[in-house]
């Protein structure tokens, strides 16, 4: 396995903090309170991708931690609608947003979230989830389309016809195959890189509308 220095180690770790600190989104969401500067990318892609919200819809937030997904979400499906967020990791609370703190790929996660959505249809499910980094390029590809595919599964089983699905990826292996199978379920898929997404960053958001409806 190949080894970083200390050093080489300390040098990266501060070079994102300088990165981190002098980012305008980072600076922007410190501005207007919000939980992370992820809340951009989701604003961007629902106002420019025309994906109207409307009050009363359920919406799935996969990876939510700290929750500024969430908070939005929240504030575009009304007091008649429904966020679920699912996060390994502690979220604060959200009023308006029923929070799970497990792992979605697990058979623990997927029971909470049946559980929460109390056999409701959903309209929209969305992932800015991403594998903890090894370091290793293959491997982090491979965790992330595992994860893609995961997604994919939840969103066939629970998605209402005509739902929409959002979700973080990797350009690299798998990907292609993963396209196909996408395209299966959705009418129409865009490739988003937003604004407010790190330009060194591999990530970039696939967009699925028009779900053709599950197999349930
Ligand atoms: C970029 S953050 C999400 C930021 C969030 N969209 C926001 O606006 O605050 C990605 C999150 O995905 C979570 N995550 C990754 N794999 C997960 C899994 N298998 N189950 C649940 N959460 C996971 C991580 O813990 C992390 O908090």
């Amino acid at each position: 396995m190949a080894k970083i220095s200390k050093s080489r180690a300390k040098r990266k770790t501060s070079a994102w903090f300088q990165r981190h600190a002098n980012d305008p989104h980072v600076k922007r969401a410190q501005r207007e309170g919000k939980r992370s500067r992820a809340a951009f990318k989701l604003t961007e892609i629902l106002d420019e991708h025309g994906l109207n919200i409307s009050p009363g819809s359920v919406v799935v937030d996969l990876g939510c931690a700290p929750g500024s997904w969430s908070v939005e979400l929240a504030r575009r499906v009304g007091p008649e609608g429904l966020v679920i967020g699912i996060d390994l990791l502690e979220v604060q609370p959200i009023p308006g947003v029923t929070l799970i703190r497990a792992d979605f790929d697990s058979p623990e996660g997927q029971q909470a979230l049946a559980t929460a959505l109390q056999g409701r249809d959903v309209d929209f499910v969305v992932s800015d989830m991403a594998p903890e980094m090894s370091g290793n390029k293959l491997v982090d590809q491979m965790r992330m389309i595992g994860l893609n595919e995961m997604t994919l599964h939840f969103a066939r089983h629970y998605l209402r016809p005509g739902g929409a699905l959002l979700m973080k990826t990797f350009m690299g292996e798998g990907y292609d195959a993963f396209r196909r199978e996408l395209g299966k379920s959705f009418s129409r898929i865009k490739n988003i890189k937003p604004a407010a997404s790190r330009k060194t960053s591999a990530e970039f958001f696939l967009l699925g509308l028009e779900f053709r409806g599950n197999a349930r």
